[in-house]
């Protein structure tokens, strides 16, 4: 099988991502700075090699001794709220450092690529549920790094035709490894249903729900909340549809249908047994109130089935995993 760089492959999607590659029979070498993941998330075989993306002399020559048959790249940074205070690391983490890893994956004529997209790249759609064909019209700086790094990856597809690509673009991701080796061990972390385990658990006071007079059913907003085992398998059939000669495309990466700030509370609060604070707090600034994928595309092209299409589940998997965390993150 191929042997393939998984670049922030100890963070939370990247550590998933690698061990669906291992159990698929891939090589996998993980390039993370360890900024916010963690070594013991890149599960052996896979190896780890602790670098930044910065650092481009460390790739070059990890390149040149390794014959990589693709690159996942998961390394970025990801908190939209810090993206609008901070843009510059946003523009560097994502952008920049993209921009050179495809320069590096050119030069040593690594053909296969596949990217962390987000659905931020919509912003605020009109029309519910999005295809991939919905104008992208990010609204802060993160959406448009990362809808910066997809162009970037589709003109350099357009001058080298030996170099393909899948761009994901992720909806909201949650859950854990359903055997419990991994999940999502980010600190400070502000996903929904990571802070709700942690108001479940005692770790927080109280859930905070931002914003309660959205134009939608119960006035909060709604989500497409995708298990990351489901994301990881799309990754691995990504690599798959490339290695078979299929066309690079973009892909959305969801469930299509969505649930309310209130029902994701509720999942949590069955899934863990406790019946924790609940705090109606103002609107966070630049949340769109709906975003539910239309998944079409991926079923069609790569036969892609999700099996963890269950709210309790996630909420389930993603409970016991942050009970396993030792150390409150707040
Ligand atoms: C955003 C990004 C996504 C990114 C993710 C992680 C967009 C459209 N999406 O997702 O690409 O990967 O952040 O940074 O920008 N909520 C609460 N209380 C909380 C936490 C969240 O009410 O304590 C609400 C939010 O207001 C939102 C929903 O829950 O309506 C989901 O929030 P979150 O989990 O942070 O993800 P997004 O902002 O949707």
């Amino acid at each position: 099988m191929s042997k393939i760089l998984v670049t922030g492959g100890a963070g939370y999607i990247g550590s998933h991502t690698t061990l669906a590659l291992s159990e698929a029979g891939h090589e996998v070498v993980v390039y993370d700075n360890l900024s916010t993941g963690r070594a013991e998330a890149v599960i052996p075989p896979a190896r780890l090699v602790v670098g930044d993306l910065a650092e481009t002399d460390r790739l070059n020559g990890l390149m040149r001794r390794e014959n990589f048959s693709a690159i996942l790249h998961f390394a970025g940074s990801i908190v939209v709220p810090e993206s609008v205070e901070n843009p510059l690391k946003y523009y560097r983490n994502n952008t920049n450092n993209t921009t050179e890893l495809i320069g590096l994956a050119v030069r040593h004529g690594i053909p296969r690529f596949i990217f962390s997209s987000t659905a931020a790249v919509y912003g605020m759609p009109e029309v519910i549920p999005v295809t991939e064909d919905t104008p992208t019209q990010p609204i802060n700086p993160y959406g448009r790094t990362k809808l910066m790094s997809e162009w970037v990856i589709e003109d350099t597809a357009a001058a080298h035709p030996q170099f393909s690509y899948v761009i994901l673009r992720y909806f909201n991701v949650a859950g854990a490894d359903p055997e419990g080796r991994i999940g999502q061990s980010t600190p400070n972390a502000t996903h929904l249903i990571k802070v709700a385990a942690q108001a479940a658990l005692g770790r927080r006071e109280a859930l905070h729900i931002f914003g309660t007079d959205y134009d939608t059913p119960d006035g909060t907003c709604i989500r497409d909340y995708i298990h990351v085992t489901d994301l990881a398998a799309a990754h691995v059939l990504s690599l798959g549809h490339l290695e078979a000669g299929g066309p690079s495309g973009i892909f959305n990466c969801g469930y299509g249908h969505g649930y309310s700030v209130r029902e994701i509370v509720e999942a949590v609060k069955r899934a863990s047994g406790v019946d924790f604070s609940v705090v109606e707090s103002p609107r966070r600034a630049g949340d769109p109130p709906a975003l539910v994928s239309n998944p079409a595309r991926i079923r069609s092209t790569m036969g892609w089935q999700p099996s963890h299409d269950d709210i309790d589940g996630i909420a389930l998997s993603a409970y016991a995993w942050e009970k396993r965390l030792e150390l409150p993150e707040t």
